[in-house]
C-alpha cells in the first residue's frame, strides 16, 4: 500500500490508477472495524483490476471551539496496517498545510478562513447541523476536495453518520460531482453499540451505559414492527429509556429517510430514527432505518 502525503504524488498515483474503477473511503483516522468494513466492501467493488483508495485527515474545518479536535485520537501506524489489511491499495494522508494552504492556521470552523468552502443548504442546518454550526460545510468542504484530489469512480460512507452521507448525496447530485456514493451498513460491537473512534474517550462505567442507545432504538423499531406511527410515541419511549441510564439525550428523533424533515404525528413514508446523546465528556450519534 503507498501511503502518500502531497496532492502531487496522489495525481501520479490517480494518474496510474488508469481509466477504471477507483473506490474511495474518506476517514479521519484513529480506524477500527467500522472503517475496515467500507475498504473491505470498497476491494470487492473495485475487484483485482480496480484501485482502492482512503484517506486520513482529521479536518480542523468540521470541528468547532470546545470539540475534540486537538485530542482527536491519532494512531497512523495502526491504521496503515489496518486499510493494508482490509485491501487498500493507496491512503493519503495530507497535513493540515496541504489541503488549505495559508488558510490552515485557522483550526477551526469559526475561524473563517477566507476561502471558497461548501453551503451545505438545509439538510446542512438541523439536527447535527443544529448543535454543530458549520459541522457540515466543513464536511462537504473537504469531502469535495477529497473528492477532486482522488478522483473516485465511487466514494463510501458509512451509515452510521446518517445525516452526513445525506448531506454529501445532495452535495454530490446538486454540483453535479461525477462521483457514486455508496452507503454502507454500521458495524456494531457485540452488545450493539455502534462503532466510533470517539468510544475510546469512554470510562469503563460509561461504556457498560452506552449500549442502551441502541437498546433504545431496537425498541423503537419493533414498536413500529408492531405497527405503532406516531412519531411522538417513539421519541419518547426512546428518550425515556436513554436517560434512565444517566445519559443526556440531544435529540432522539423520527426523520424522513432522505429530507430528514421530522415527523410529526403519523409517520407514512420513509423513516429514520436518529439519535444523538452525551455520555459525560463524549458525544454519540446513532440511526437505524424503519422502512425505505
Ligand atoms: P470518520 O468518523 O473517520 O468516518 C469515516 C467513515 O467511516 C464515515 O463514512 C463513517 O460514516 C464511517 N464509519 C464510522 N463508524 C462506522 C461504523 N461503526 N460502521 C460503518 N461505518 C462507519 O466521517 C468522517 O470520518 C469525516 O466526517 C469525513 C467523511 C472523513 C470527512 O472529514
Amino acid at each position: 500500500m503507498r501511503v502518500i502525503h502531497t496532492v502531487a504524488e496522489f495525481r501520479k498515483w490517480r494518474k496510474g490508477a488508469g481509466a477504471g474503477m477507483v473506490t474511495f473511503v474518506p476517514t479521519m483516522g484513529a480506524l477500527h472495524e467500522g472503517h475496515a468494513s467500507l475498504v473491505r466492501e470498497a476491494r470487492r467493488m473495485a475487484g483485482a483490476k480496480g484501485h482502492v483508495a482512503a484517506s486520513i485527515f482529521v479536518n480542523p474545518t468540521q470541528f468547532g471551539p470546545g470539540e475534540d479536535f486537538g485530542k482527536y485520537p491519532r494512531t497512523l501506524e495502526a491504521d496503515a496496517v489496518l486499510l493494508e489489511t482490509a485491501g487498500c491499495d493507496a491512503v493519503f494522508v495530507p497535513s493540515a498545510e496541504e489541503m488549505y494552504g495559508r488558510n490552515a492556521k485557522h483550526e477551526t470552523r469559526n475561524a473563517k478562513p477566507a476561502s471558497v468552502t461548501i453551503d451545505p443548504g438545509p439538510l446542512g442546518t438541523m439536527l447535527e447541523g443544529d448543535i454543530r454550526p458549520g459541522h457540515f460545510a466543513g464536511v462537504c468542504t473537504v469531502v469535495l476536495k477529497l473528492s477532486n484530489i482522488v478522483q473516485p469512480t465511487h466514494l463510501l460512507l458509512g451509515q452510521k453518520d446518517y445525516q452526513q452521507q445525506a448531506v454529501v448525496r445532495e452535495m454530490v447530485g446538486d454540483l453535479n460531482v461525477p462521483v457514486e456514493v455508496v452507503t454502507c451498513a454500521t458495524v456494531r460491537e457485540a452488545d450493539g453499540l455502534a462503532m466510533s473512534s470517539r468510544n475510546r474517550y469512554l470510562s469503563d462505567d460509561e461504556r457498560a451505559k452506552a449500549p442502551v442507545i441502541h437498546e433504545a432504538m431496537m425498541w423503537a423499531k419493533e414498536r413500529y414492527a408492531g405497527g405503532e406511527r406516531n412519531a411522538g410515541a417513539l421519541e419518547a419511549g426512546m428518550k425515556q429509556r436513554i436517560e434512565q441510564r444517566g445519559l443526556t439525550v440531544q435529540y432522539a428523533v423520527a426523520a424522513h429517510g432522505r429530507t430528514l424533515a421530522l415527523w410529526k404525528g403519523k409517520i407514512d413514508g420513509p423513516c429514520v430514527i436518529l439519535v444523538a446523546a452525551k455520555l459525560g465528556g463524549t458525544r454519540l450519534i446513532d440511526n437505524e432505518v424503519l422502512s425505505v
